[in-house]
This record gives structure tokens, sequence and C-alpha cells, in this order.
């Protein structure tokens, strides 16, 4: 690990109220509020996000976990994903909304989408609380970004650099040293 500073991006507060907002509007999406939501997360980013947003929905969910790797490979364009954790519910006829914590490339969640779909759900749907878009390498339609950044090294809420991290409350940029 370089050695490195952080410097506060997002705080604590602004988390909250776009948890809040994305929560509300996820809320007006869906009409018959008996039908349960399955909110399925990409392990590990995304746990701190779910866990928050999962308080903001009014109707029943199902939480589900998956865990992909992916690792480029320089001589392809395209990415491998690896799916080293699947769900455990059938999603046949189930609407999805998929919670990420950053998306980055692109190739993550593309992927990722393209292996549910062909599970036949009823719906599917993408909330990701942070978006680089001058990264993207894949399109994917995304429904939900609790705030865009620019191409930052960026840490806490869930994201780790070499795993460390992740339980900070907040935000923040790695700033080299
Ligand atoms: C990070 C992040 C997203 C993905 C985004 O996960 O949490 O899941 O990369 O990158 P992409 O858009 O370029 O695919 P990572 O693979 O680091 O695993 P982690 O969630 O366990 O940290
Ligand atoms: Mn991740
Ligand atoms: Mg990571």
């Amino acid at each position: 690990m370089m050695k490195h500073s952080i410097e506060l991006l997002i705080t604590e507060k602004q988390i909250a109220e776009q948890v809040h907002v994305i929560g509300e509007q996820i809320n007006e999406r869906y009409a018959d509020p008996e039908r349960p939501l399955i909110l399925i997360g990409l392990l590990r980013g995304s746990c701190l996000f779910l866990a928050d947003l999962c308080r903001q929905i009014n109707r029943p969910v199902i939480l589900d976990f998956m865990n992909v790797s992916s690792y480029g490979n320089s001589m392809q364009s395209t990415r491998d994903v690896r799916v080293l954790k699947d769900l455990d519910e059938d999603i046949s006829g189930a609407d999805l909304v998929i919670v990420e914590d950053i998306i980055d490339t692109g190739n993550t969640l593309s992927k990722v989408r393209e292996m549910l779909l062909l599970r036949n759900p009823n719906s599917l749907a993408i909330c990701t609380l942070l978006d680089k878009p001058s990264r993207r390498e894949v399109e994917v339609p995304v429904d939900w970004v609790g705030f865009s950044i620019p191409d930052e090294f960026v840490i806490g809420y869930g994201i780790d650099y070499a795993q460390r991290y992740r339980n900070l409350p907040y935000i923040g940029k790695v700033i080299p040293e």
C-alpha cells in the first residue's frame, strides 16, 4: 500500500440524504405494495449502501447477495466475470433491484445483468451510490445514481483500498503522498 492520505469527498449527511431520495424513488416505481422486491447486493462493496437503502423501502423486501470477481486481460477488450457466490433465491418472475456501490468501467454490472436476465425475472433495475461515467467501457442502463463523480480513487462506505476503509461512514478520496 502506497503512502497516502484521505480527503473528504461526500459527507455522511449527504450520503444519508441521497439514500433517502433513492429509497423514495424506488418506492414510487413499483405499483403493487404487497409484491416483494428482491434487493441484490454485490459483495463486498455494496453492503453498507444496501443496509441503509433497504430500510427506506416500504414494501416487503428480500435480501440476496452475489459475489463476482472481475479480472482484466490486457490482450482483450472484454473482461471476464467469474461468479464466486451465486444468489440463493429463485428470481424467475421476481422484481429485482441490483444494488452497487460504484460503477466504474461497467463490466461487472453489465455481466451480472446479462446473467440475471437469463433467469427471466419480471423486472430488473440497477441502483448505484456512485458513478464514474468518464471511466465507462460498457454501457449499462442505470435506474438510480446517488452521486456522479470524477475519476478519483474513492474509499469508504463499503468501498475499499486493498480491503481497508470499507467501514468509513463517509466517502473519501485517496491522495498519494
Ligand atoms: C468494485 C466495485 C464494483 C466494481 C466496479 O468491486 O465495488 O463492484 O468494482 O467496477 P467496474 O464497473 O469496472 O466493473 P471490486 O471488484 O473491487 O470488489 P469489492 O466490491 O469486493 O471491493
Ligand atoms: Mn464491488
Ligand atoms: Mg474492491
